[in-house]
C-alpha cells in the first residue's frame, strides 16, 4: 500500500480515548483538534504522520476494526470478548483496569452455588453465557440492560448481575457485593488483520513506541 494511506485508529470514547491519546502523544503523535472538548467533530487529522483519529460508542470500535474501516483500536477488553469480532489483538495497555464480576446482594451467594435457574441482569450477555454455561454449567436467563445495571436486583429484576467492578464504590452504595470474579479486565489495542499485513511497517514502529511508553 502507498505510504501516503492515513493509517485510521479508533478510541472507545470517555476515559480509555484519553489517556490513549496522551501516549501518542508521549510517543510523538500529537493531535492538538481532539483536545477541544466543545467542537463536535468526529475526526482528526495528523497530516505529519499521515494520521486519522475518531471516536465512538466502545462496542462499536471492534466493528470499524473488523471491517477496516479502521486499522488500529483501542478498547477495553469487556468490550473485545463481547462483541466477539475477527481482529488481532496486540497490546495490552495496562490501563483502564476493573475486573469482570458476579454481583448482588450477599444472601444471592447460596443461589450460585446450587445451579438453580436465576435471571443475570447484564450488558455482557456473551460473557455471562459463556461463564455460567461453560465455566459453571449453570443454566441462566440473561436479562439484556444497557446501564445502570446495579438497579436490577434492588428492584427485584434478576437475582445478580454480571458488571465491571472498578473501585467497588456503585456496589458499596447500593448495598451489593462481588459474589464471584470472572476475569480481570484492562484497555487493549486491536488491529484489523488484513491491516496487519499491508501497514506492517508503520503499525508495528507504533506497538513498539508504546510498549516502550508503557515500560518507562
Ligand atoms: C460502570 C459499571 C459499574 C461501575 C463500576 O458503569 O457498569 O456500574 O462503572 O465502577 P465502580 O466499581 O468504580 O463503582 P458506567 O459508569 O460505565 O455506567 P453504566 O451504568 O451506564 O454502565
Amino acid at each position: 500500500m502507498e505510504d501516503n494511506r492515513y493509517l485510521t485508529v479508533a478510541l472507545g470514547k470517555g476515559r480509555l480515548a484519553k489517556q490513549a491519546m496522551e501516549i501518542f502523544e508521549n510517543i510523538g503523535i500529537t493531535c492538538e483538534e481532539m483536545k477541544d472538548k466543545d467542537s463536535r467533530k468526529l475526526i482528526f487529522v495528523n497530516e505529519e504522520y499521515k494520521m486519522r483519529f475518531f471516536l465512538s460508542k466502545g462496542p462499536d470500535v471492534p466493528t470499524y476494526v473488523e471491517y477496516g474501516a479502521a486499522d488500529i483500536g483501542i478498547v477495553g477488553e469487556d468490550t473485545i470478548l463481547e462483541e466477539a469480532r475477527n481482529v488481532y489483538e496486540v497490546l495490552d495497555l495496562g490501563f483502564g483496569k476493573c475486573r469482570m464480576c458476579v454481583c448482588g446482594p450477599k444472601e444471592a451467594e447460596e443461589l450460585l452455588k446450587h445451579q438453580e435457574l436465576i435471571r443475570v441482569a447484564t450488558k455482557y450477555p456473551r460473557i455471562a453465557k459463556n461463564y455460567f454455561y461453560n465455566r459453571k454449567d449453570q443454566t441462566i436467563d440473561i436479562i439484556k440492560l444497557n446501564g445502570s445495571i446495579e438497579l436490577a436486583p434492588i428492584v427485584g429484576l434478576s437475582e445478580v448481575i454480571v458488571d465491571i467492578v472498578e473501585t467497588g464504590s456503585t456496589l458499596k452504595e447500593n448495598g451489593l457485593v462481588v459474589l464471584e470474579e470472572i476475569c480481570p479486565l484492562s484497555a487493549r489495542v486491536i488491529v484489523n488483520q488484513v491491516s496487519m499485513k499491508m501497514e506492517n511497517d508503520r503499525i508495528t514502529k507504533i506497538i513498539t513506541a508504546f510498549k516502550k511508553e508503557l515500560e518507562k
